[in-house]
């Protein structure tokens, strides 16, 4: 991971302020400011709206990637976005139902979201940034998109 003074720059004043006046957490707990964080799921389901918790977090962790120009961690939040566990079958199975011949477009969007975290996930490890803004962008649509189509009519069938 590259270090540079941008980064050392925000944490002097806290770590600063930490070795003066003691610790805010446990003394037996160091600090890592910068340790990267990775997905803790393991499982291969996961409810939708939990999945989409996920999803959001991936999101944020990819925006700070961009915001610090960190490849490393743009690079993880879009792994993490192409490798998230799938829906519950009885979930599908509902959504299903409740969208009838528009299942194949919300398929669409869950595929379209998947195949470009791969991609960005490439763009990322190629050090390509316009590449990155630009997967990073269609991902964003693709989340959006799908929620503006179906996710009034399908909330309310899934929180049963
Ligand atoms: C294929 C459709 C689809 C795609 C793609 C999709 N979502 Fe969602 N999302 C939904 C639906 C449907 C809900 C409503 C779920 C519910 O309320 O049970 C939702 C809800 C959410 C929520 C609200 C969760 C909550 O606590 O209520 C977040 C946050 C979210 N999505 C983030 C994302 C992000 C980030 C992406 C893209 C990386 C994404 N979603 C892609 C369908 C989608």
């Amino acid at each position: 991971m590259r270090i540079d003074s941008r980064f050392w720059l925000p944490l002097f004043f806290p770590v600063a302020l930490l070795l003066i006046g003691g610790t805010l957490f446990s003394a037996t707990q160091p600090i890592k400011p910068r340790e990267p964080v990775t997905s803790s799921d393991t499982v291969d389901t996961k409810p939708l709206r939990l999945l989409m918790v996920g999803l959001a977090q991936d999101m944020a962790r990819i925006n700070t990637g961009i915001w610090h120009e960190e490849y490393d961690l743009i690079q993880q939040g879009a792994a993490s976005i192409a490798n998230h566990p799938k829906i519950p079958p009885a979930q599908i199975a509902k959504i299903k139902k409740t969208l009838g011949a528009e299942f194949q477009n919300f398929v669409r969007f869950d595929k379209t979201v998947h195949t470009t975290a791969t991609e960005l996930v490439s763009a990322a490890e190629a050090r390509n940034w316009s590449g990155v803004l630009k997967k990073y962008t269609r991902i964003r649509d693709g989340c959006v998109g799908c929620h503006t189509a179906y996710r009034d009519q399908l909330q309310p069938v899934l929180a049963k």
